[in-house]
């Protein structure tokens, strides 16, 4: 019984101080600017992509030919890559607000 509640005792210290964690995140994460990310998806993945996002070494990334993703799959593919292709994860370079905006530019073709 005392095992167990030491038990308890440390989990909720774990989670306190998680907890405490996140607004610091929040507060750390850059504001988003559109120029400079509408700068990286035409230049850094039209690289692979086209600089008209039509396709290259990488496929066709326009509006008309992503409506079977949604915008979470595409966060997560971004982040992530797409593991045993030239997909590069980036997630080392942009933050997750950054790459859902990023996968909502590609669905809509414009600023959201
Ligand atoms: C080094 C080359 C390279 C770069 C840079 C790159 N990609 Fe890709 N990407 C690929 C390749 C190759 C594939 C196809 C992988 C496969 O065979 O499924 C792909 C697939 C994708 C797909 C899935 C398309 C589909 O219909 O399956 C999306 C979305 C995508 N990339 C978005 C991006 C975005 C956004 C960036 C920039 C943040 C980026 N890529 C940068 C090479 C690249």
């Amino acid at each position: 019984m005392a095992k167990t509640r030491a038990f308890f005792t440390q989990l909720s210290v774990v989670a306190a101080v998680s907890l405490a964690h996140v607004p610091a995140v929040f507060a750390d994460a850059p504001p988003i600017d559109p120029d400079a990310l509408k700068r990286l998806v035409h230049q850094d993945c039209g690289s692979c992509h086209g600089l008209t996002l039509k396709g290259g070494l990488g496929p066709d990334i326009r509006p008309e030919t992503l409506t079977h993703f949604d915008a979470e799959t595409l966060e997560m593919m971004i982040l992530d890559g797409i593991p045993d292709t030239a997909m590069p994860p980036w997630r080392p370079l942009i933050t997750q607000e950054e790459a859902r905006w990023i996968a909502d530019y590609l669905l809509t073709g414009d600023a959201p």
